[in-house]
This record gives structure tokens, sequence and C-alpha cells, in this order.
């Protein structure tokens, strides 16, 4: 029976390598190999699979007595350059777990469902929980379908090359509502535990967050011959707008903000830009202190590209509330999971499918809970993000566990 780190090491090669990080995104290769891999290994343990109308897919152990569904899984795709364990250590404990039940004689009684959820980290179209956002009618899909990608492809584009149906996209109130929870299991994105000395944890909840594009516009010219007096060069407003925007969150407790990614029109290295793009990820305890910090921000951005002779045009791409988890679920979670480890109730900065699931302005909330495995070296979103095979293990355990006791 394959254990957990067999699992992954089954992809171990789709999409990059564990040393370079991994680029697994919708309607890439990548995302077509680990398809293929969660549909196989779904038929392997006799798992009935489906994909739904929001790319989201499902495995299936039907219970003897009733179709309602404790779900469990998480997401394959990646951030860029991105590690092994984010998204698929919750997928290959499902997996594992489902195996454990199996071999223990074990029979649901309701169905337990796989989840692979479509694009968790918006790696592709800037648009975080693409799958989960999409079946619970937070996000539109028609403003989605014109997003384009890092290659100027439109979702819609991408998605019709990769023969999907996009007009198929949009609110799930049938598949929700059929689901009575949902576990995630997750690589730990911090230091807790590895501090702490204790390999799991449950999750209590994730703080808001949300990316804006901020984009910069200035006047395009010459390295050589532009006199520095001349020059409206969005490249320094961009600069300047960064040590702002840090400094501001830096100021702040419990926020942070980050710019990850930045693009230069045209982007030559002697040529003046005539727009750059800055991307924020902005965090804090409530949407409330997110907006603040991004109002004032904005305003002061605006400053600074007035005092560079620039246009600031900023937009927000995704905003997500503070989400706490369902206390009673995580409690069954934590007495599944025994006396024998201390599990402590951790919050967490770092988005999920099982938040997008939780919120309250979904079509159908429905109670969600995460469980958090160990990370030694407390990184993550980088190939250094790490779990050891017994800790991996443990998680998978702990999960079979909750699915006999919740199904
Ligand atoms: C996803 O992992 C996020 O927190 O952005
Ligand atoms: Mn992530
Ligand atoms: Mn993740």
């Amino acid at each position: 029976m394959p254990t957990v780190v067999d699992l992954l090491g089954e992809i171990a090669e789709v999409g990059g390598d564990p040393v370079h990080g991994y680029d697994r995104h919708l309607f890439t290769q990548a995302d077509a190999d680990l398809t293929r891999w969660f549909i196989g290994h779904a038929e392997r343990l006799g798992l009935r699979v489906e994909q739904d109308r929001n790319l989201n897919l499902w495995a299936y152990w039907d219970g003897a007595a009733e179709p309602r569904v404790v779900a469990t899984g998480s997401h394959l795709d990646s951030v860029p350059g991105g590690g092994a364990f984010d998204g698929p250590l919750g997928v290959a404990s499902a997996f594992r777990a489902i195996e454990l039940l199996q071999e223990a004689g074990f029979r649901p009684s309701k169905t337990i469902g796989v989840a692979a959820f479509a694009e968790e980290e918006g790696g592709g179209f800037g648009m975080p929980c693409v799958g989960t956002r999409l079946m619970t009618g937070i996000a539109d899909p028609v403003a989605l379908a014109a997003r384009v990608n890092a290659e100027g492809l439109s979702f819609a584009d991408a998605a019709a090359l990769a023969g999907a149906d996009i007009d198929a996209l949009g609110p799930d109130a049938d598949r929700l509502r059929a689901i009575d929870c949902f576990v995630e299991v997750h690589v730990e994105q911090g230091r807790y535990l590895a501090d702490k000395d204790v390999p799991l944890a449950t999750a209590s909840q994730v703080f808001a967050h949300g990316r804006w594009r901020f984009d910069f516009s200035g006047e395009g010219n010459h390295a050589g011959t532009t006199a520095m007096a001349d020059r409206r060069d969005p490249m320094v407003a961009a600069a300047r707008f960064i040590l702002a925007l840090t400094e501001s969150a830096a100021r702040r407790e419990q926020a942070r903000a980050t710019v990850g990614r930045i693009v230069a029109i045209p982007g030559g290295v002697n040529v003046i830009a005539s727009t750059v793009t800055a991307w924020a990820d902005v965090r804090a305890g409530s949407v409330t202190d997110v907006e603040t910090l991004v109002a004032e921000i904005a305003s002061r951005a605006g400053e600074i590209a007035d005092d560079g002779g620039c246009q600031l045009s900023a937009v927000c791409e995704s905003l997500t509330p503070a989400t706490f988890f369902s206390s009673s679920l995580t409690e069954r979670v934590e007495n599944a999971i025994g006396s024998e480890i201390s599990v402590p109730r951790i919050p967490t900065g770092a988005g999920h499918d099982a938040a997008v699931l939780g919120d309250r302005a979904s079509i159908h909330p429905i109670p969600t809970a995460m469980i958090f495995v160990r990370n030694p070296t407390g990184r993550s979103h980088t190939p250094m993000e790490s779990a050891s095979a017994a800790d991996c293990e443990l998680g998978a355990e702990a999960l079979a566990r909750v699915l006999r006791e919740l199904s």
C-alpha cells in the first residue's frame, strides 16, 4: 500500500521538480498530468470519479446508507515555483486514509468524497480558489473568463484550448447541499508546530486577505538620452509604492503586505518603461483592516504617481473575509484524532478552499475544518516547504480516524 510520501513521489516530476519547484497551473500540461494521476488513484481504490462543472475533481466512495458526502481533499495546483506539499499533501492523505479504512474492512455509511479543487493558488489567472469560489457563487464566471494569464491568454481561450466548457461555470447549490462537512489536511505554512515539537494541529481561522493590481503608467523613452529630470518613469513610482506599502503593513499588528510580482512594459534593460504593474497581496485580522490599509496605500500611491508625472489605476482582484472554521466540527476532528498527541488549534494567514466553502457569502456555507502537518523548515510557497514521511503518515492516519467518525 503506497504511503503518503510514495503517492507524492509519483507526481514529483510533474510541472517541475523538487529542487527548482513546481509550476502547476490550470489548463496546462501539468494540470492534465495531475488529473490523470488523480483518476488513476481513485480508480485503483474503486472510487467513482467525476469532474464538476467548476473544474473540480471528485472521487467518491459511495456510502452504504446515504448519499450525503463527508468531503476531504485539497488542491493539486501550485504557486509559481511552489513546493511539493501545499495542496497535494491533502489529496494524497485523503487517498491514503481511504486505503487504510478499506484495509481495515470499514464501510462508510455516508459517502466519502475526495476533492482536488481547481486553481487554489490563482497562479494562472490571479484569482485564488477558482473552483470553490465558482461553486459557492462568490466568483463571477463572466469576469473570470476575461482574466488573462502571464502569457496574455484569457481564461476563456485557455479553457477552450483545454476543452473545458466555461458556459457551465457557476454556483452549484445542489453539490454544496449534498456535502455534510469538509476536512482538509494541509502542510503547516509556518514554524508553530516545529517550534512546539508537535506533529499536528487544527485550524481556528484564516485571516482576511485580498489581491490588488496597481498599474503605473508613465512615458516610455530612451535610457541613455532622457535626462533624469525629464523622465516620467513608472518603475520609480512602483518602487516608492512598494516601500510605502510594506512600511504601512509593518506598522500594524497582524497585517502582511507583499508585492511578489511586477511586470514592466516593454521590459527592456535600456528602455524607460511605459507601464509597470505591481500586484499587492494584503492580509490582516479583518476585511475592514485590509480595506483600511489598502485605502490608505492607494491614496499614497496616487500621490506618488502624481509626483512622478505618472497615472495610476488600482483594481481589487479578490477579497476574502476572515473565516472562522466550525468549532463543533473542529472539536469532533480533535476528538477523533485522539488524546495520544496534543493537537493545538492555530490561526493562519494562508488562504484555503476550506475557508471559501465555509464563507458566509457562499450560497450554501458548509462546516469546514483543517488539520495541519508540521513543516520542519517553516517555509512554504517555495521548494523548501517540507514535511517528514512519519508526520505525513500521522496526518493520514488522523484523517482516517476523522473520516471513520464522520461518515
Ligand atoms: C494560498 O496559499 C494563499 O494563502 O495565498
Ligand atoms: Mn498555497
Ligand atoms: Mn494550499
